[in-house]
């Protein structure tokens, strides 16, 4: 009997329920014509309408929910009217944290139809980006004290703890072993951070050891944005902090040509919770309802959800179907094109039918 998937299907805000509707609409006929698993979205409605309805951004008992499914499909969460820091740690950071999703990996390469505006990449980008997800400048440390007063003050402390080091370090390490390249670059701040970035360089080097065919070096993270765009071929696998590769993670999504396909995973890879899948980029307020949104980012971490549960040939068929549709020019204006959302999954559909 083929499996049945089921996936928490969690659209948000902005852009969000766009772009995963677009996406359901594709993963659901691509399983309907493989016909070799069945896939069951089950809509989730945690967001800002939420929020303002029931006072917070999740249920109560929003990780036993998640933990029912075998994966979720995240949109975006963020409102005009509502702070950024109240959306992100209402929902995103609620669920990243507490299920220890501590690996947010982020693939970047030139896709068909996007053009990489880096003139010393001919042959475009294709990099493989780690983030560490669970600590450093986002485990909540700090606070505010004398509010109001000239001499207001704030902390935010960056947390670092070798258990989470280590566990990242190896998986960026497995992450470069298994590509063509085995090349990994590890981003601290060492110089003037003495504390929690040299515990980083530590652990890399002893970490390192376990790998010996897997070539590795250090490398500050002010140097390495000079490097991402000056010498974008000598860059494969990179891993970093949660703050440090936030950053460079959109600006390789802007290198590569567009936030609107660069897609992440949120990884248990102890695989005792649910991993969460969505794309790299916002609410994009300024082109919410206008049927614009680029889809491909969903699209692509939906192929990188099929890949995790264990259907890496659908996911390559997908993705297969996806790069022909954006090489045929169906491209929405972000890329140029003037497609809109449901033209690109219209013609997603179209390829997939011919598969
Ligand atoms: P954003 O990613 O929403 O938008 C940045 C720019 O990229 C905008 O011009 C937008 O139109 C464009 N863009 C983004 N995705 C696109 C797509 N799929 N197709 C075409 N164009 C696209 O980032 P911004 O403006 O900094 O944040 C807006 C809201 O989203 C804020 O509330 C922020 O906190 C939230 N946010 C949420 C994230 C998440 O849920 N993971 C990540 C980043 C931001
Ligand atoms: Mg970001």
């Amino acid at each position: 009997m083929s499996p049945t998937y089921r996936i928490a299907s969690i659209p948000g805000d902005g852009i969000g329920p766009e772009v995963v509707s677009a996406t359901i609409q594709v993963v659901e006929k691509l399983a309907q014509k493989l016909g070799k698993f069945q896939i069951d979205f089950t809509h989730i409605p945690w967001g800002t309408k939420y929020y303002k309805e029931t006072g917070q951004y999740v249920s109560d008992d929003c990780l036993d929910t998640l933990r029912k499914f075998d994966a979720g499909l995240f949109g975006a969460v963020g409102a005009p009217d509502v702070p950024d820091h109240i959306s992100l740690w209402g929902l995103l950071l609620a669920i990243r944290g507490p299920l220890q999703l501590y690996a947010n990996v982020r693939p970047v390469r030139t896709f068909p139809g996007t053009k990489c505006p880096l003139n010393t990449a001919t042959e475009g980008i294709d990099w493989m980006l780690v983030r560490e997800n669970s600590e450093g400048e986002y485990s909540g440390q700090g606070g505010r004290s004398h509010i109001g007063q000239e001499w207001e003050a704030a902390t935010e402390v960056a947390m670092f703890t070798r258990v989470a080091i280590k566990r990242i370090m190896r998986f960026a390490f497995e992450t470069a072993q298994s590509r063509p390249k085995k090349h990994l670059i590890v981003v601290t701040k060492s110089n003037s951070m003495r504390n929690g970035m040299v515990l980083w360089d530590q652990v890399a080097s002893e970490v390192s050891k376990d790998f010996p065919d897997v070539a590795w070096e250090k490398m500050l993270v002010d140097a390495m944005t000079v490097r991402m765009v000056a010498k974008p071929q000598s860059i494969d696998t990179i891993v970093g902090t949660n703050l440090h590769m936030d950053i460079l993670s959109d600006l390789a999504a802007g290198l590569a040509g567009s936030i609107g396909v660069a897609p992440s995973s949120n990884l248990d890879p102890t695989r005792k919770n649910p991993s969460i899948f969505e794309p790299v980029h916002g609410s994009a307020f300024d082109i919410t309802g206008k049927g614009i949104a680029n889809p491909v980012a969903t699209f692509w971490s939906a192929a990188e959800m099929l890949v995790w549960i264990g259907e890496k040939d659908a996911a390559a068929k997908l993705m297969q179907c996806v790069e022909t549709v954006c090489a045929a020019g169906v491209l929405t204006p972000d890329l140029g094109g003037t497609a809109n959302t449901q033209g690109v999954v219209e013609a997603v559909c179209a390829e997939i039918e011919k598969l």
